[in-house]
Formats: C-alpha cells, sequence, structure tokens
C-alpha cells in the first residue's frame, strides 16, 4: 500500500537501533539480515548504529560473527563483500544484560550517549528504535525498566526538536482481549501512541500492500467490490511443515492466536475496508479498524456453526506438546460483514499446518452469471446450463509464486458456443524482474521513518482481540466439538467441508 511518505525521496535521519532479545532466532534470522539489505541499498542513514541487548554473554566481535553467519544463511543478498560487511558491522554493538536488571539499562543509557557522541550528535538528539524481539512475557518489565531509565524519549508533540524515540512490539500482543488491553496500557503510560509500532510483518510483503493499490488503483475493480458482485471470500494461509520443533510456543497459541487474530484478520481488513480519505497512517488505519468493527462477533455459544477446529495426526508426538493437547493446528471460520458494502457476502478463512502445500491466497468469488444464453444440448437431446462454466474468481496470490490472477470464462475453439474458465495473469517475478525486498525491511525502514501505517494502531489490536477472544471461550466452554484430527498432507478435517457446504459452497481446489 503506498503510504504517506513512500515519495521516492524518504530520507532517514542517524539513529540507533536496539534489538532486545538479539542473541535470538529472530534477529539472525530477519532483523540483521533485513537491516544489512537496508545498508546494502543505501537505505539507511549515516550515523546509523545497531546495539543488541540480551543475557548471554558476548564481545562485539562474537556479535557481529554471528550476525554475519546469519546474513550468509539467510540474507536476500549474501554478504559477499567483506569490506562492505566489515563497513556495516562496525557499527554494530553487543550489550549483555538481563531484562529485569535495571543496571542494564542505565549500561545501556550510558552506551547510547556514547554512540550519540562518536556520530557527533548533541546530547538530547540522538534518535532510538527500541525493537522487543523478546518472549512476550518479558515486553512489560523492558517497557517499565525503560521508562524508568528516561529512555522513552518524550512524545513528538512534547518537544519538537528532541531526537526521536520509537518501539516496535513483536507478536503476539497479548492472548486475548484482556491482556492485549493491559499491554496497551502499560505500554501507554511509558510510551505515546504516536512512538509505538505494533509489527505484524505480513504487513510488510509487497503482496498484501498490493491488495490497496490493486482494489484504488484500477478503476475497473473497485465498482465491482461489494455485495452485489461478490459472491463470498475465500482467505487461506496453508504451511506444509508442523510446529518444527516450536510445539512448547505452538500449544500455548494454537492456529487461531497464531494467524487469525493478526495476519488473516489484516487481510481481511485490507479486503473488506472502505478506501481511506488519504494514504496517511491514521486515515488507513481508522478505516482498518472500522472494517474490524463491522465484522459480526461470533459469540462463544455459537461456535459450533461458524467455527471449525482441527488437530493433524502427528501432533502430539511433537517434542514439546503435551500427550492429550487439545490445541488446534487448523481453523476454519466464516465471518460476516455487517455493513453495506459487505451484507450478507461470507468471507471464509482456513489456515492449518500440515496442510499439502505452503499457500497464502486471498480469493475473490463473483457471482455466477446468468447463463441461459450458453445453455447446450446434450447428446441425449437434454438441454441444460453450459456445467463448464466457473464464476469468476480473483485470486490475490501473497506468497509464494506472489501474483494476481482472474479466472474468466470463454469460448473454447470449435463449433459449439460453450464457456471453459481460463485465467489472466499477472507475476511479480517475470512483470517487474527486480526482487521484492523482505517484509522485515520495509518495515524497519518505515519504523525508521516515522511511517506507522503497516503498523497496528491500538483500537486495532484490540478490534481484532474482540472478534477472536469470545471464539476461543466458546471452544473452552465446550460449545463446539474438541478439533477433528486430519491426516498430515490432506486439507483438513471433512467437519471443514461441511461447514462451507452448508451454504452450498466449497473450498478452493488448490
Ligand atoms: N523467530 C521468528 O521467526 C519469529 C517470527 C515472528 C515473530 N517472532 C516473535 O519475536 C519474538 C522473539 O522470537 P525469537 O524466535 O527470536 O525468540 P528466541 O530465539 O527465544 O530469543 C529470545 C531472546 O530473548 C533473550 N532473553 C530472554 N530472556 C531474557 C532475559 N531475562 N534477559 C535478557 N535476555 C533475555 C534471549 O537471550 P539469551 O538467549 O541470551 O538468554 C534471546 O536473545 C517472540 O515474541 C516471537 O513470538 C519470532
Amino acid at each position: 500500500m503506498p503510504t504517506s511518505s513512500s515519495a521516492p525521496n524518504r530520507t532517514a535521519e542517524p539513529c540507533t537501533v536496539v534489538i532486545f532479545g538479539a542473541s535470538g532466532d529472530l534477529t539472525k534470522r530477519k532483523l540483521v539480515p533485513a537491516l544489512y539489505n537496508l545498508y546494502r541499498d543505501g537505505l539507511l542513514p549515516q550515523g546509523f548504529s545497531l546495539v543488541g541487548f540480551a543475557r548471554r554473554h558476548k564481545s562485539n566481535e562474537q556479535f557481529r560473527e554471528e550476525m554475519h553467519e546469519g546474513a550468509i544463511a539467510h540474507s536476500r543478498a549474501k554478504p559477499t563483500d567483506n569490506d562492505e560487511w566489515d563497513a556495516f558491522a562496525s557499527n554494530i554493538h553487543y550489550h549483555t544484560a538481563d531484562f529485569d536488571n535495571p543496571e542494564g539499562y542505565a549500561g545501556l543509557h550510558d552506551l547510547l550517549g556514547q554512540i550519540d557522541e562518536s556520530h557527533g550528535v548533541p546530547k538530547g538528539k540522538g534518535n532510538r528504535l527500541f525493537y522487543l524481539a523478546t518472549p512476550p512475557d518479558a515486553y512489560t518489565r523492558i517497557i517499565t525498566q525503560l521508562g524508568a531509565v528516561g529512555l522513552n524519549g518524550p512524545p513528538p508533540s512534547q518537544c519538537a526538536d528532541c531526537g526521536w524515540t520509537r518501539i516496535i512490539i513483536e507478536k503476539p500482543f497479548g492472548r486475548d482481549l484482556d491482556s492485549a488491553h493491559e499491554l496497551n496500557v502499560h505500554l501507554l503510560n511509558v510510551f505515546d501512541e504516536s512512538q509505538v509500532y505494533r509489527i505484524d510483518h505480513y504487513l510488510g510483503k509487497e503482496t498484501v500492500q498490493n491488495i490497496l493499490t490493486f482494489r484504488l488503483g484500477n478503476s475497473i475493480f473497485e465498482p465491482l467490490w461489494n455485495r452485489r458482485y461478490v459472491d463470498h471470500v475465500q482467505i487461506l494461509v496453508a504451511e506444509n511443515i508442523g510446529v518444527e520443533g516450536r510445539g512448547n510456543y505452538y500449544d500455548t497459541a494454537g492456529a487461531i492466536r497464531d494467524m487469525i487474530q493478526n495476519h488473516m484478520l489484516q487481510l481481511l481488513a485490507l479486503v473488506a475496508m472502505e478506501p481511506p480519505a488519504s494514504f496517511t497512517a491514521n486515515a488507513v488505519r481508522n478505516e482498518k479498524v472500522k472494517a474490524l468493527q463491522s465484522v459480526r462477533p461470533i459469540r462463544a455459544d455459537e461456535v459450533g456453526r461458524y467455527t471449525v477446529r482441527g488437530q493433524y495426526t502427528d501432533y502430539r508426538n511433537e517434542s514439546g506438546v503435551p500427550a492429550g493437547s487439545t490445541t488446534e493446528t487448523y481453523v476454519a471460520l466464516k465471518l460476516m460483514i455487517d455493513n453495506w458494502r459487505w451484507s450478507g457476502v461470507p468471507f471464509y478463512l482456513r489456515t492449518g499446518k500440515a496442510l499439502p502445500q505452503r499457500l497464502t491466497e486471498v480469493a475473490i468469488q463473483f457471482r455466477q452469471p446468468p447463463l441461459m444464453i450458453f445453455s447446450h444440448q446434450d447428446h441425449e437431446g437434454h438441454v441444460g446450463l453450459a456445467d463448464e462454466m466457473e464464476p469468476n474468481v480473483l485470486i490475490l496470490r501473497i506468497q509464494p509464486n506472489e501474483g494476481i490472477s482472474l479466472r474468466i470464462g470463454l469460448k473454447p475453439p470449435g463449433s459449439e458456443m460453450r464457456l471453459q474458465p481460463v485465467d489472466l495473469g499477472f507475476h511479480y517475478g517475470t512483470s517487474f524482474g527486480a526482487e521484492a525486498p523482505e517484509a522485515y525491511e520495509r518495515l524497519l525502514l518505515d519504523a525508521i521513518l516515522g511511517d506507522a501505517t503497516l503498523f497496528i494502531r491500538r483500537d486495532e489490536v484490540e478490534a481484532a482481540w474482540s472478534l477472536v477472544t469470545p471464539i476461543m471461550e466458546g471452544w473452552t466452554a465446550g460449545y463446539a466439538p474438541k478439533p477433528s484430527p486430519y491426516w498430515p498432507g490432506s486439507w483438513g478435517p471433512d467437519a471443514a467441508d461441511t461447514l462451507i457446504a452448508q451454504d452450498q459452497r466449497m473450498w478452493r481446489t488448490i
């Protein structure tokens, strides 16, 4: 989605990024490779520094070496030029401290002062971006300590010529509505909302941003984007892997927290929202919040009608998963949006692990056209509708094979006047030539630039939890059957087919 400040000359100011949890997986696999790519592309400012904060003792050199290995293994562009890597790495520091130790934060305060001084930045003018890449239970402790040592900085509204301070919070943001609300209250006691960047890396994906440009940048689609022309919408996030050694974490989350509350409701909001008045952060987020608030909540006692849970058959044998776990690894949902645009148009969401392939897509299925003119006679003389005809389907392919396709009906060669479905397609890889940046590159750069359009606002995260929390409560209260088993490599439990078949519809065949 284009953003207010996405004009070509977005220039970042000198700043220091501090990653809490810097010895963890996310930092090595995603964050440092993303920063390295930004550096290579000349998008990081002069005077950029990175400080890694974590518990394990390491020297700066050790940390740089580990980050180098991470970049070699995971970066979009491999660091083949040693001089270039060394120049980037010379601004990387490591600070050993426990999240609960106030001295660690006093030490961080001093280190940031020294870094500013080394770049000639006057006192009080240093810009800082804190990134909480930590276990979620550490968020409030770190936020408290940052406030206690005065590293929360004044919000821009209170000091126009001070350096800026921003904080990125990783997912999961809360476990339910109450805990998300509590975290928001705590966070906003220490930081101002204008300083807070709640991340959902799906929003950094080019294909996700293109949902809005596609809708609003092409005059032929928006007029069709409503209940008069759309029959229903299907959103699929399929993974072909299981929990891959993360059973401990996953069993406490399940598919609803891991996928639906964040990524899938974000996709739904982008498809369903009204056009914003402008592409500023607040205008876009206002419309997303309105879309989420228009989704009819599924009450706890309705979960048996509108939701299906599944669990792949090997799940309980995964390491870290308790023997009797009832955590869902698959969810299918039917959501209705009660507004003028979407009234009566179901949005079907399904996500699962151990499915046949890794695939994320949004499919907008248009209404069936009146087909009488394509009636044909079969060999026994029966006259019927052209049964080859499928309704038009617009598919926004988020990953992999990123692209967009439109299924239309055309007459195949021959003497018969009948219809056959064919796809009109656009493919990112071949059409744009250039490789798309990683989601974390875009999001880190936006946070450095102070553009919050692709981050989740407080009311947005709470609106999403308001939809998901009653569903979880209904499951806990036993208003729906326990997760149905499904075979790894299948498309999920039969009950999911029944959910959509009740509406005389089917899941898309992939
Ligand atoms: N990994 C991913 O691909 C991914 C994707 C999306 C979101 N996330 C989210 O990102 C966050 C981080 O994930 P991760 O996979 O990087 O986690 P991780 O590998 O478990 O790393 C956790 C980090 O926190 C540090 N830490 C924990 N307790 C500490 C303490 N008391 N004091 C100081 N440091 C402490 C650890 O330091 P030591 O090792 O030195 O103890 C380590 O650096 C999580 O919220 C996760 O949900 C991760």
